[in-house]
Formats: C-alpha cells, structure tokens, sequence
C-alpha cells in the first residue's frame, strides 16, 4: 500500500514549522531586477494561498497573467488587478478533477492564440476522504497528480507552450531567448513517501482522514517522479523547457478548508501563528521562474530559497520511465 511521510495532519503542519526557521540560502539572489515584461505566465489554482500571490506578484512585475480557477470569478481577479496595479490579469476556468474541462480550457487558450512562458502548477486539494471525479477516479489522484499530466500534454501538444529550438541554425529559431519555465508546486512532505503503488494507481477506493493525508505526500511523490521524467525526455536532445520543482515551505493558505471543523480550526491556529503568508512564500517561487539563475536548468528543487535533492526514488529512470508508461495507460482508457 502506498504510504506517505505523514498520517497525522497536526504532524505534517508542526514539521512544517522548523522549516520556518531554517536559512534561506538563496534569498538574497532575489531581486527588483527579475522581471516579467512581455512574459505571458500561467498559474493554476490562484484563486487563493500561493496562486494568487504569485498571480499577484507576476502581475506587479509586467507579467500578461492567466488565472486558471474554478471559482472566484472575477472577483480574484479583480483584486489582484487592484493589489497589483496591473490590468494585465485574466481569469479563466479550469475544474482539474474535471478531464473536459482541461481540456475546454486549452482549447480556449489555442483559440485566442496564447503562446505561454512559464507555466506554473500550482493547484492542490486535501480532502477528508476518498471521493470521486466523474470519470471515476480519486479526486486527490487526478488533481494533485494526473490533471497535471493531462494539462501539460495539451498545453505542449497544441503548442500553447513552444519548446525552444536548441539549434541557432534553425529558421525561426529562438536562439537567444530562455527556453519556457514549467515549475511544479510540491511539498518536501514527499520526502520519505513509499514507492510507487501501482496496485492502487488510479484505481478508486474508499479511504478516510489518515489515508488522505498520508496521499497528500505520497501523490507530490509521483508528481515530482513524473516532473523529473518529463524533464528528461522533452530536452533529450538539448535544452527545450526548463522544468523545475519547488517546495514553498509552510504556507498560510486554504490548504485545509475541506478538514473537519475541530481539526480545521486547530491546523489554522497553528498556520495562522507560525506559517508564512501566501506573499512572503511566492516569493522563491517567482525567483526560480524569473531569474537567470534558473533559465535553461531543469530537474532542479528548491525547498524555499535552499536548493535541495528530492527523495532520491524520484530520480531513478526506470520508475520514471514506469510512471510514465502507466500514466499514458491510463490515460488512453479514461482520455481517449
Ligand atoms: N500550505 C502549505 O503549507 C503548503 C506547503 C507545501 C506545498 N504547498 C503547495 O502549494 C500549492 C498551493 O496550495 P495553497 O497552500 O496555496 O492552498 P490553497 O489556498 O487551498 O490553494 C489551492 C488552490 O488550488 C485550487 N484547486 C483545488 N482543487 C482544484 C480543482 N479541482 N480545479 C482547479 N483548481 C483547484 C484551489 O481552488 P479553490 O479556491 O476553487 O478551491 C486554490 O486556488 C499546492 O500545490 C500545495 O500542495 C502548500
């Protein structure tokens, strides 16, 4: 059975607190000078937390800036437009336990001929228990995990994200400019997760509090494996996209809205207390996708502002390459 680091959601949020305190090597290399003109950024989930500091903090910087939400619209980007002073914010609607509306939403973004520069995957949900998505399968799986998959199919597929041309020969090159930025919003709670379980892999069952929060971890375990080949194959031959991964540390968010009451109201004293705001935690999230530190490196993690390896399963080729196989599987029967 698939196991993550933490069972206990009191756990899981008291480790995060020690990462507070921790040295943020790389804080300094952050600056007024990473800037987003002429940069068109994709965010998922900003209707609140993370996204919308980062949505907020894109558009301060010159950004063009899509919000890709199921609720909150337009009223979130409406405020993000006041907080950021930009009118270069839009919204739309993306349902990630629901596999038609990616794909509704990249169809919109293919007709009004969006071309994306940084990508960032940032959308998550915990839930109390097991439930399940219309095509069937665990909402934490397909939102956490196998949307993203799904999504970054369409978006490279339909040329919504162009990987560069290595090659400066080439007509249409793009030699000069940095090759787009995916970035992947994981959690270093992954550390430690069991390896992948490809007896429950994609398969609905019932489960309560324990288990969910144990998936929490365990799902950010198959999404970093599956960054981490999809960095590995899309620049076999030279450098195309940048792909890379980042733990925001502890974040006062909504992440636990969906708790129950008592336990809700205990894990939010303690984000409320010790976590960071969602504006202080973008901020190593907007240095990786902006800096030149970053552009043109891929497979790489930060943990906050302190590059870090991720649990070393997720770097082995043949789960990647198994990961892969098995997601593409179950694509085809569910995504035809
Ligand atoms: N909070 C932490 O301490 C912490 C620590 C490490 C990593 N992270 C990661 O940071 C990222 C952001 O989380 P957060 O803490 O900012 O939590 P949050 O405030 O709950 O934000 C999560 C976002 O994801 C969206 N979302 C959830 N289910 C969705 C779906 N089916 N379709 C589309 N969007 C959906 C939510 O939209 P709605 O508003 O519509 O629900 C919300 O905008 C996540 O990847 C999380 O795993 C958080």
């Amino acid at each position: 059975m698939a196991e993550g680091r933490f069972k206990n959601p009191v756990v899981a949020s008291l480790a995060g607190i020690r990462d507070f305190f921790s040295k943020q090597q790389l804080a300094d290399r952050f600056t007024d000078q990473d800037r987003a003109d002429g940069l068109t950024v994709l965010i998922t989930g900003a209707t609140s937390g993370l996204g919308f500091a980062l949505a907020t903090e894109f558009a301060k910087r010159g950004a063009e800036v899509i919000m890709a939400c199921r609720s909150r619209i337009p009223e979130a980007g409406e405020r993000v437009k006041e907080l950021s002073g930009s009118d270069r914010v839009e919204m739309r609607f993306l349902d990630l336990s629901d596999i038609g509306s990616i794909h509704r939403f990249t169809d919109s973004l293919v007709r009004d001929n969006i071309s994306v520069d940084i990508c960032i995957l940032n959308a998550a949900t915990t839930l109390p228990k097991s439930r399940k998505t219309p095509s069937g399968q665990d909402e934490m799986f397909l939102v956490n995990y196998l949307s993203n998959v799904i999504l970054i199919n369409l978006l490279l597929q339909n040329s919504v994200i162009r990987p560069q041309d290595p090659d400066p020969s080439q007509e249409n090159s793009s030699a000069g400019k940095t090759p787009p930025r995916m970035i992947f919003i994981s959690s270093d709670s992954h550390q430690g997760s069991s390896a992948i379980d490809y007896n429950e892999f994609g398969r609905y069952f019932d489960y309560g509090v324990s288990k969910a929060i144990s998936n929490y971890s365990y799902f950010k375990l198959v999404l970093n494996t599956y960054a981490v080949e999809l960095s590995r194959r899309i620049n076999r031959d030279g450098m195309k996209v940048s792909v890379n991964l980042i733990c925001p540390g502890p974040v006062n968010s909504n992440i636990v809205k969906e708790a129950p009451w008592l336990l809700r109201m205990i894990l939010k004293g303690i984000f409320t207390i010790v976590f960071k705001s969602p504006a202080k935690a973008a901020r190593p999230v907007v240095y990786m996708a902006l800096s030149p530190d970053y552009a043109g490196t891929t497979g790489e993690y930060l943990h906050m502002f302190n590059p870090k390896k991720m649990d070393p399963k997720v770097y082995d080729p043949a789960e990647g390459r198994k990961l892969w196989e098995r997601s593409m599987e179950l694509l085809k029967e569910i995504d035809p």
